[in-house]
């Protein structure tokens, strides 16, 4: 079997907790590729996948709404886990939850086997300056937020999931 990680991202924090989950299944015996959306993956040759996005303004990426929604009708005849990657996740008021997720999963009209939201990184360097005011503006805390631990330990979690096509 082959699983499909697919990604989109703006800043590059969510490749790298795609790759980290590739590399995760990979060694745990569920060989995994890795795509970005941008290079529009066909899901239909893989036999489940793993979506990750990096969250803007409350939203999923476009082209991850965009890849998902034109491939819905593959996407749930097969398991497919969903993650976000964002700011907000890293703050601990927040619970956990994220209001993009949520309406992802809506916008796709079928329950993933697993959603989980990452911490990513907020980076000024990485990201457009006429961006950098609007996250200024919202005081969005910098700094690099991510716990691959924990992405390792929810890919080897999924895993056995992924494989009950
Ligand atoms: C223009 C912009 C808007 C953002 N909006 C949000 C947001 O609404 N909620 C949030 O938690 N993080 C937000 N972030 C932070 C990103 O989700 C975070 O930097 C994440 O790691 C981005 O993933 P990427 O590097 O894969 O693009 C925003 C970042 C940018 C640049």
């Amino acid at each position: 079997m082959t699983v499909l990680v697919a990604y989109a991202t703006h800043s590059g924090a969510t490749r790298t907790l795609a790759e980290t989950i590739t590399e995760t299944l990979t060694a745990a015996g569920v060989p995994a590729e890795l795509v970005d959306v941008d290079q529009s993956p066909d899901p239909t040759g893989y036999d489940a996948v793993v979506l990750g996005s990096g969250v803007r303004i409350d939203a999923a990426e476009k082209p991850a709404t965009a890849w998902a929604k034109s491939h819905r009708e593959v996407l749930s005849s097969k398991p497919m886990a969903f993650f976000t990657c964002s700011g907000s996740a890293a703050d601990p008021a927040k619970g956990g939850k994220q209001k993009a997720a949520d309406s992802f999963v809506e916008m796709l009209g079928f329950s993933p086997v697993a959603v989980k939201n990452f911490p990513g990184w907020v980076i000024m360097d990485k990201i457009p300056v006429h961006e950098r005011l609007l996250l200024k503006s919202m005081r969005t805390p910098t700094g690099d937020f991510r716990d691959l631990d924990a992405v390792r330990a929810w890919a080897q979690e999924i895993a056995p999931l992924l494989q009950k096509g």
